[in-house]
């Protein structure tokens, strides 16, 4: 089959690499030149695990093909697919959705036979039906069916995640486009995924609900661990106590810093905003996001009382800066909170990322930044682990003591235990573990 996807960022790459990978001829298209011409060149924008490897091999194998003529790729492709960009927009949190009503203009005045437009971008629901008019008054007479057909992939696991879906959600009415996306992922077929057709609307709102509910979850559970401090429990063992009732599940339910990101806290926004509008507010969301929204300068509150209730003047060594490992995206990553409330309270702060540096500087220039994490601990007054990255899983624990200046440790992602840690003669804390 012929798919083409409109807009090479995190989705349009990922989707348009595994879809080649399956057999499928891709063209990704793209408005930037400068992105195009370094993805031909073979250079990825975006640090995904396995990415590289799979673009290049998909690339010389002559499946897939990068370009900024949108013309010639909608006009031969079976099925196209928007993934642009949905930035909140300034001022009131609503998705913005100019790049993907310009996508469906660009699209419709190209179409050559049936195609299949295919909204992968989060969108609001109504999106599809607003797509479908644009397209349909420009050309009456065009012959398409627009679907919607969200992706649910983790940054950093979004290979995996993409080739062995929980399930794949196909929201349109139309027969022809119902087979035009089976035929897109049959491929998947042998691990047989549940592939769930649903009309356009339902579709559209399951990708938000889905972003909405784990985003509770993981709110839930960092509530729970600071009650878990406050009454002397420890929220790892709730956690895996309540993860066993099959009801419930174990995922998600690892307390920390507070959730971060290009989706949850952009999608429980307009969530939130959307149902605001339709009179059916969803309270339990907008608690969800003012609670994680209060609980990242928390945290930082969390070091300063563990640094003796002072920061002034104390150097604060800070590991992990993206929003989670395996990936190099800072956007709304709790270590900006975090390290901005440190600076705010008159600490120096020293960070090291194996990825994101680059990123961070960007969004925080006022701070050190180490090569490794033991030159980042050297010297300093505490240490903060911010992002579960696996090379902070195991360090060498003899010298991160002689490295600190004071033997302070917090750990806000749980990854070390406190009776170890306290035996070695830390000063450790960690998240709902008192
Ligand atoms: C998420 C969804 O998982 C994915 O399905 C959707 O398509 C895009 O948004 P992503 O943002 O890449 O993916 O990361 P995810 O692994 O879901 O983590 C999001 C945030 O929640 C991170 O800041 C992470 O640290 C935090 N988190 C996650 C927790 O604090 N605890 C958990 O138990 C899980």
């Amino acid at each position: 089959m012929r798919v083409t996807m409109i807009g090479s960022g995190y989705v349009g790459l990922v989707s348009g690499a595994c879809f080649a990978d399956f057999g499928h001829a891709v063209t990704c298209v793209d408005t930037d030149s400068a992105k195009i011409e370094a993805l031909n060149s073979g250079a990825i924008p975006i640090f995904e695990p396995g990415l590289d490897s799979l673009v290049a091999k998909n690339m010389r194998e002559g499946r897939l093909s990068f370009t900024t003529e949108l013309a010639g790729a909608v006009r031969t492709a079976d099925a196209v697919f928007i993934a642009v960009g949905t930035p909140a927009r300034r001022g009131d949190g609503h998705a913005d959705l100019s790049y993907v009503y310009q996508a469906a203009r660009d699209i419709v005045a190209e179409l050559d036979g049936f195609t299949v437009v295919a909204t992968k971008s989060t969108v609001p629901v109504g999106t599809g039906d607003e797509v479908e008019r644009i397209m349909r008054e420009a050309r009456p007479e065009a012959d398409f069916a627009v679907v919607s057909n969200p992706e649910f992939l983790r940054e950093g696991a979004a290979i995996s995640d993409f080739k062995r879906p929980d399930r794949i959600v196909i929201g349109t009415g139309d027969d022809r486009a119902k087979r035009v996306m089976e035929d897109v992922y049959r491929p998947l077929y042998l691990n047989a995924p549940p592939l769930l057709f649903t009309s356009r609307r339902t579709s559209e709102l399951i990708k938000y609900a889905a972003n909405a509910y784990l985003a509770t979850k993981i709110t839930f559970i960092n509530e729970i661990a600071d009650l878990c401090e406050a009454v002397g429990a420890n929220v790892q063992e709730v956690a895996r106590g309540i993860g066993l009732d099959n009801r419930i599940g174990s995922k998600f339910l690892h307390a920390g810093p507070g959730y971060g990101g290009s989706c949850f806290p952009k999608d429980t926004l307009a969530l939130m905003k959307t149902a605001q509008d339709l009179a059916a507010p969803l309270r339990i969301v907008e608690t969800v996001v003012s609670v994680n929204d209060n609980r990242k300068r928390a945290m930082a509150r969390k070091v300063i009382a563990a640094c003796g209730g002072a920061v002034r003047g104390k150097r604060i060594a800070v590991l992990g800066l993206a929003f989670k490992p395996n990936t190099d995206d800072m956007r709304e990553a709790p270590s900006i909170a975090i390290v901005t409330a440190l600076l705010d309270a008159g600490a120096s702060v020293v960070a090291h990322d194996p990825e994101s540096m680059a990123a961070a500087r960007a969004v925080l220039p006022g701070i050190a930044y180490a090569d490794d994490a033991y030159s980042c601990l050297d010297g300093a007054d505490a240490l903060v682990i911010v992002t579960e990255w696996d090379a902070f899983r195991a360090l060498d624990l003899d010298r991160v003591k002689a490295g600190l200046r004071e033997p302070v440790v917090i750990d806000l992602r749980n990854i070390y235990r406190s009776d170890d840690m306290r035996r070695r003669g830390f000063r450790y804390s960690n998240v709902g573990n008192a």
